[in-house]
């Protein structure tokens, strides 16, 4: 005997490739991203209305496409011990709607590093995952969209993305960018190509975070992720 998950369908039905249609929690989830980039405050930033535009135009043209989902092998790290906690928390905030909808698709994530060195450190209090994006498990060669996940008292060391846009949108967690501010659940950063960056988590619960990056395709195909190699001054851009 079988169990049939929520999303299957019999099997006789079930069609060669599947689509966005066919996995309406994926579907539900990025409808997540697409109300947060559409109705999200800009805070009286050009930049960031920019960014938020450009995000949910492409995404809203990604879902109308009803595009392939491929089936990925779910793998976690040591960080995701602490992904409940981080739905505990999550639901209680103004993203709860994100985070449950995150919490339904949580046994198909594949929780990765995506750096070919990562500290031992670090190897024990990060991974991330994708949602959309050239690797799937929703294709599309336009846009990523995921979520990253760091344990409590983490430093993510410094780092810049060549020619993509980054946004990062905390779901659950206290977190830090440049040693700026203390951003809550709902806030929004956006780091622009080549823009350095370094976060740093609360003592006591873990974050997430939403992300986004849009640029070339090619790039976003293989966007060769790596640590700064010194910690250079970080510019503000004031
Ligand atoms: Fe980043």
């Amino acid at each position: 005997m079988f169990e049939l998950r929520s999303e299957a369908v019999a099997p006789a039905e079930i069609p060669e490739t599947l689509t966005l249609r066919d996995c309406p929690n994926w579907g539900y989830l990025l409808q997540e991203f697409e109300t947060l980039y559409r109705f999200g405050s800009n805070g009286g930033s050009k930049a960031i209305r920019s960014h938020r535009r450009r995000v949910r135009d492409t995404l809203s043209a990604i879902i109308d496409s009803n595009p392939e989902v491929i089936t990925r092998v779910p793998d976690q790290k040591p960080v995701t011990a602490h992904l409940p906690r981080a739905f505990d928390l999550g639901a209680r905030n103004v993203l709860g709607g994100m985070s449950r909808a995150l919490e339904r698709v949580s046994d198909r994530l594949t929780w990765e590093y995506g750096y070919d060195k990562v500290p031992k450190a670090l190897a024990r209090k990060y991974g991330f995952c994708h949602i959309l994006g050239p690797q799937g498990p929703v294709k599309s060669e336009r846009l990523i969209l995921g979520f990253v996940l760091f344990a409590p008292n983490t430093t993510y060391p410094q780092h810049s993305h060549k020619d993509i846009e980054e946004s990062y949108i905390s779901v659950a967690g206290a977190w830090s960018e440049n040693e700026q501010a203390v951003y809550a659940p709902g806030s929004l950063i956006l780091n622009k190509p080549g823009q350095e960056h370094r976060i740093t988590t609360g003592q006591v619960d873990p974050c997430l975070l939403a992300w986004a990056w849009i640029g070339p395709g090619e790039r976003l195909a293989a966007p060769e992720m790596k640590f700064s190699k010194s910690r250079k001054r970080v510019e503000h851009g004031i």
